[in-house]
């Protein structure tokens, strides 16, 4: 009866999992929060956030997905079946990340070429949004496509869906065994380089200066915890689908700990890389390291071409290893991302894993075309910032309030994870997801809805970025609407009569 997909080998598993984790977040994301949220400072909230969240939550949704063994829709089904809905939520989420996370990695891609004779020239910011995004219209409007972005595009749809095409073993699980250590010793190389760079020192200052005062700042917290949550794609149904793959004798709560302290080490790894190129580069320019500081978009396309010019020898193989990084840390998470509804289709309209590929790969890509054009990064922009906040974060804190507080499980996937694991759980597990995280994250979506919903974005219209009312309507709220409906519709179709009986047999 079982014949469900499975790792070959634990280190497969983990593997899979720190490649999930390990993403353009890591590279891009992590440096630039940390150092608005409090340099150094910053640490003690996100260490916070990673014991009490970031790790109890991975512990959990492992071990959702080894107890229920399917999709995440079909395990919140077979947890309850009310809750199937959840499961759908988190899938379309990812959905929507797979269709923009594809993009950013077409223009690593071209970047990376771009590298070889550093083409983006002196101007670095014109090159981008000038002469490689074609960014001339108004946001909301899309201009033509652009070849340039649609090329690669059309290059990481085909790597990712024929990783996925392969299956779980032959598939995902050797990409990962090739993607991420190749990862590990590309950024360590630019790390060692990055920091005996002149001025390395004073970037690294920088970063760690602590600012205590900030600290007590509501907003660092909740910055930590939104860290925490994308980087290691907790509430994307991606840990829960992943560990329905592991065999029946397997640890959950050795390897939770281990996914976590690997992203977390990485991302480190990648704040003090980050740090001291900046701080070389704010010696070349003779300003302080303050003003070269950016993250985003900014950091990756603008500010790192520009050190990569400043580079005292080989500038274009170092351009073209950080640009290759972030391909390879990118799409070891886009396979995982959009495995998520590859698993969910075939499990709910019974069809095989190809076609799953191939119908719902197919029709990311084919949504993804759209932030290929000209106005691709505004759709971009919006998008990620609404899917995010209400998507990510906001399944997070609801998984955690169904599950904790009325379906009331914790003490059952307490007693399963400790029937297995090494390491056993003890009551702070259930302390911080029955009580810290639900209270922070709560107050995480209160202030995020006031903040939106009450227009108090320090802009001229009042909305994220100073995108006009119906932009936001359209791009962001719909998008994270779009969400929510699509999950609730999936649930009217019923599971096939074997997965429910299995479903008995195997949980009871
Ligand atoms: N966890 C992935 C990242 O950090 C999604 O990019």
């Amino acid at each position: 009866m079982e014949n469900r997909a499975q790792w070959g080998t634990r280190a497969g598993f983990i593997l899979a999992a720190v490649g999930s984790a390990i993403g353009l977040g890591n590279i891009w994301r992590f440096p630039a929060v940390a150092y608005e949220n409090g340099g150094g400072a910053f640490f003690i909230p996100y260490l916070f956030a990673l014991l009490t969240a970031g790790i109890p939550l991975l512990v959990m949704e492992f071990t959702i997905g080894h107890k229920y063994r399917g999709s995440a829709p079909l395990s919140f089904f077979r947890m309850n079946r009310k809750v199937e809905w959840l499961g759908w939520w988190a899938v379309l989420v990812s959905f929507v990340i797979s269709t923009y996370y594809a993009v950013i990695i077409a223009w690593a891609m071209s970047f990376s070429i771009f590298s070889f004779n550093l083409s983006w020239g002196s101007d670095t910011e014109a090159f981008l949004f000038n002469d490689y995004l074609n960014l001339t219209v108004n946001p909301g409007e899309t201009g033509s496509l652009v070849p340039g972005v649609f090329i690669p595009l059309i290059l990481v749809w085909a790597i990712t869906l024929g990783v996925l095409f392969k299956g779980v073993k032959k598939g995902i699980e050797v990409a990962n065994k090739i993607f991420i250590p190749t990862l590990v010793v590309l950024f360590l190389i630019i790390v060692i380089r990055a920091i005996t760079l002149p001025g390395a020192a004073q970037g690294l200052e920088t970063f760690f200066a602590p600012n205590f005062d900030a600290i007590m700042d509501s907003s660092v917290w909740v910055a930590a915890y939104g860290q925490i949550f994308f980087s290691l794609s907790i509430a994307f149904a991606i840990m829960i689908t992943y560990s329905s793959y592991l065999p029946k004798k397997s640890d959950i709560t050795n390897n939770a700990f281990i996914t976590g302290f690997s992203n977390s080490s990485f991302e480190l790894l990648a704040g003090i890389g980050v740090f001291a190129a900046l701080g070389f580069m704010a010696s070349q320019l003779d300003v302080p390291v303050q003003e070269v500081v950016t993250g985003g978009v900014g950091l990756a396309f603008v500010v790192f071409p520009q050190i990569i010019n400043e580079f005292p020898a080989l500038n274009g193989l170092f351009g073209f290893l950080f640009f290759l990084s972030l391909v390879l840390a990118g799409l070891s998470s886009l396979i995982s991302i959009s495995e998520t509804y590859i698993a969910g289709l075939t499990e709910k309209f019974g069809i095989s894993r190809n076609a799953a590929v191939g119908i719902g790969g197919g029709f990311a890509a084919l949504i993804s075309i759209l932030f290929a054009t000209q106005g691709g990064l505004f759709f971009l922009d919006a998008a990620d910032y609404f899917i995010n906040q209400f998507g990510v974060a906001f399944v997070g804190l609801v998984e955690v309030v169904v599950i904790a507080w009325f379906l009331r499980n914790l003490n059952d996937f307490q007693a399963h994870a400790n029937g297995i694991s090494d390491l056993h759980l003890g009551g702070w597990w259930k302390v911080c997801l029955g009580l810290i995280t639900p209270i922070v994250l709560g107050y995480m979506m209160f202030d995020l809805f006031k903040t939106n919903l009450l227009g108090e974005f320090d802009t001229e219209t009042g909305n994220y970025e100073g995108y006009s009312d119906t932009f936001i309507l359209f791009g962001g709220w719909s998008v994270a609407a779009f969400a929510i409906v699509v999950g609730f519709l999936m649930t009217l179709k019923r599971w096939d009569s074997k997965l429910i009986d299995e479903s008995e047999k195997e949980v009871g």
